[in-house]
């Protein structure tokens, strides 16, 4: 009987994964677990802790930059995080945001996505957006770009969206969200991610697309889970949204944090009913 409290770290090849690799891990019903980072120190420390995705997000305007959006954030700081972060991986595939209006045509996406991949080593991009965003994406996926379509609440349309809130709560709304992933997956879409919406549509779209679905306060049955690694260590000042859990309570190191956040992802004990929304 395996004791190990980190069952996924015995388990892990330290081959570098592919896209491949996280639909397979979709198929296998394998949890993908997936943290922000915007450096070389912290993107080691994440590969050792056995996360699987990494993700260089335009966060880095709130908690790096101390900025109160992500509306800020340039495509030159997006290029030098993700080049920096790219330094420490080993094995995590490492996907990198499209930061605000870096993506308004699809020539202007494909630019930008060359600049994260070639410059930043990215692996995979990712762009904010629905159905207006479907031509962009197939586009990319054309050429040879992976992508990731962030579905749900989009931070970068904070303004107007008038705040950060629940999207798809309504059964109009979350119709919509389910048709964008499916047209997503269709244009050639490799994941999806979905912030802040109901768990009950979390699981509808996980279960209906054959990409991987990545939760952030989407509820348990998405296909991974995805937190903001300053979030998960108790670094984020004020209030912390329902989805956060605190992972340095009880650690003794950051490394064993990080551990601890991969090992309940892998095993289902987050998120629980108390982080999800109805
Ligand atoms: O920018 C980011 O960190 C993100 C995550 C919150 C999913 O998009």
């Amino acid at each position: 009987m395996n004791t190990s409290p980190y069952p996924h770290l015995q388990r892990a090849s330290r081959k570098p994964l592919t896209v491949a690799d996280l639909v397979q891990m979709k198929a296998d019903g394998e949890k993908i677990a997936s943290l922000t980072c915007y450096d070389a120190s912290f993107a080691a420390l994440e590969d050792r802790a056995g996360v699987d995705l990494v993700l260089v997000g335009d966060s880095l305007g709130n908690v790096i930059q101390g900025a109160a959006t992500t509306v800020g954030v340039s495509i030159d700081d997006m290029v030098y995080h993700s080049r920096i972060t790219a330094a420490g991986l080993e094995r995590a595939f490492l996907m990198t945001d499209l930061p605000f209006l870096t993506y308004a045509t699809p020539q202007q996406a494909l630019h930008n996505s060359h600049r994260l991949m070639a410059e930043g080593g990215a692996q995979m991009v990712k762009l904010e957006g629905g159905s207006e965003l479907v031509a962009t994406v197939a586009h990319l996926t054309t050429f040879g770009v992976p992508v990731c379509a962030h579905m749900g609440l989009r931070p970068q349309m904070v303004h107007k969206m008038g705040g950060f809130k629940v999207q798809g709560r309504d059964a109009e709304a979350a119709e919509t969200m389910r048709r964008d992933a499916l047209a997503f997956e269709q244009a050639g879409a490799d994941l999806i991610l979905l912030e802040c919406v109901p768990a009950s549509l979390g699981a509808a779209i996980a279960a209906e697309v054959s990409v991987p679905v990545i939760g952030i306060g989407a509820g348990p049955d998405t296909d991974g889970q995805i937190l903001v690694i300053y979030d998960i260590l108790g670094l984020s000042p004020g209030k912390k949204p329902r989805f956060v859990q605190n992972f340095m309570d009880g650690a003794n190191s950051l490394e064993t944090a990080a551990a601890d956040y991969v090992a309940a992802v892998k095993s289902g004990s987050y998120p629980r009913a108390e982080h999800s929304f109805k």
